[in-house]
């Protein structure tokens, strides 16, 4: 049988090769800032002001990647030595490596079954007088259950920090994922739905801190600074991905509601569906395997690449990673045993003997990703349900 050829993400054309020669061609190739305001004129400005109008909110804050974003705002919010954020175990590593970068520690809560995003029970269990924060993740453009995160920060008085890098255009309940918390951040990663190389951008309608974050970005504060600006390139070809994100996930949603059903008559696998009343976006589409599933998830794998469907397991939980684990990989300043700190994992077991029942069997056991970005379409999701249903014997 003929190997499946997968088509790759991104596609960059003419538009593309366009914005990055107007760059060049401009002899201004970084955002230069000025005393006055955000970045005067140019790429990064005129993106943060498009990105602003289609999330619908005040600021947008353009950054080199996410990574850096997810820094920035907790320092521009005064996170550090001595306080715990709240953080989901299942996502990329500086969704959580972010707070120790400011010597402030990660405390992983478990996941909800359905959303796989943070569990608001499980946030209330861990929040202590240290807590300052929550930092949640649509994971895989699923939303979270904003709601809930919502009224637990509320609540305890805590800053709600949205990871929204997989979730650009995704909404919840008629508003758009990044626009809950009091600041998010998104990646424009290459890989991500808006692909701009490496980039990111961070967004509030916060004045205050928004001005704040805009002068630690580009050594603009009295405080330590950073240099986390977006380059004019970047900025450009995000302009352009941001022209086409809602086609895009439009095709990236048919692809996965397509694929639900070719698998929906399969009693050992199904596509995982978007909680009720939002709109999810298919960073990637996540396949669960089922009690009855007579094969496991690695034997599944192995089958489907071999025919050249590029199926793979999703991230490891987070609090098993050796960033977590202060005796064998000691992050820089320890931030635990800091005397400033009395917090739950002041005696540096804390993430070893920790139990996330829920996200541990559900990334152990059963869930398993597939990129559906354009120019995937109906052909290639017609080939990819028919070799996992054969690899089945469905
Ligand atoms: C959920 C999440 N947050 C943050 C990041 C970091 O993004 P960046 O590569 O732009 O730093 C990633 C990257 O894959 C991610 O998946």
């Amino acid at each position: 049988m003929a190997l499946l050829k997968w088509p790759s993400w991104p596609n960059y054309g003419d538009e593309e090769e366009e914005a990055v020669l107007r760059v060049i061609r401009s002899g201004q190739l970084f955002a230069a800032g000025d005393k006055s305001g955000l970045f005067p004129a140019g790429e990064v400005s005129q993106f943060e002001n498009e990105f602003s109008e289609y999330l619908g909110v005040k600021h947008s804050l353009g950054v080199g990647n996410a990574t850096e974003g997810l820094h920035l705002v907790l320092a521009a919010l005064g996170i550090g030595i001595g306080h715990e954020v709240i953080v989901t175990p299942y996502t990329h590593i500086s969704t959580a490596s972010s707070i120790l970068m400011q010597n402030a520690v990660p405390i992983f809560a478990d996941c909800e079954r359905e959303t796989l995003a943070l569990c608001s029970k499980s946030i209330e269990k861990n929040i202590t007088e240290h807590t300052r924060a929550i930092s949640v993740v649509s994971v895989f453009g699923y939303p979270a259950n904003m709601n809930e995160i919502v009224r637990i920060a509320e609540k305890y008085d805590l800053d709600l920090i949205e990871d929204a890098s997989h979730a650009h255009g995704g909404i919840f309940e008629g508003k758009r994922i990044g626009t809950f918390g009091r600041v998010a951040v998104f990646s424009l990663h290459q890989a991500k739905a808006i692909s701009s190389g490496d980039g990111g951008v961070i967004s509030t309608n916060d004045s205050e801190l928004a001005t704040k974050i805009y002068r630690l970005r580009s050594f603009g504060d009295a405080e330590l600074s950073y240099n986390y600006r977006m380059t004019e390139f970047s900025a450009a070809l995000a302009r352009v991905g941001l022209t086409k994100l809602d086609s895009q996930n439009d095709i990236r949603i048919s692809n996965a509601e397509q694929l639900a059903t070719i698998l929906s008559n399969s009693g050992q696998i199904l596509v995982r569906k978007p909680i009720e009343n939002s709109k999810g976006v298919y960073h990637s589409v996540l396949m669960e395997l089922t009690d009855c599933a007579k094969i496991n998830l690695d034997e599944l794998i192995e089958k489907a690449n071999a025919r050249g469907l590029p199926l793979k397991r999703t991230w490891a939980p987070l609090h098993r990673h050796a960033h977590f684990n202060p005796i064998e990989a000691p992050a820089r300043g320890l931030p635990w045993c800091n005397p400033l700190y009395s917090g739950l994992y002041k005696d540096l077991s804390g993430y070893r003997t920790l139990k996330l029942p829920v996200i541990e069997n559900m990334c152990d056991h059963r869930l398993l990703e597939l990129l559906v970005n354009p120019p995937v379409g109906s052909i290639e999701i017609d080939q990819a349900g028919k070799i996992i249903l054969d690899i089945l014997g469905e």
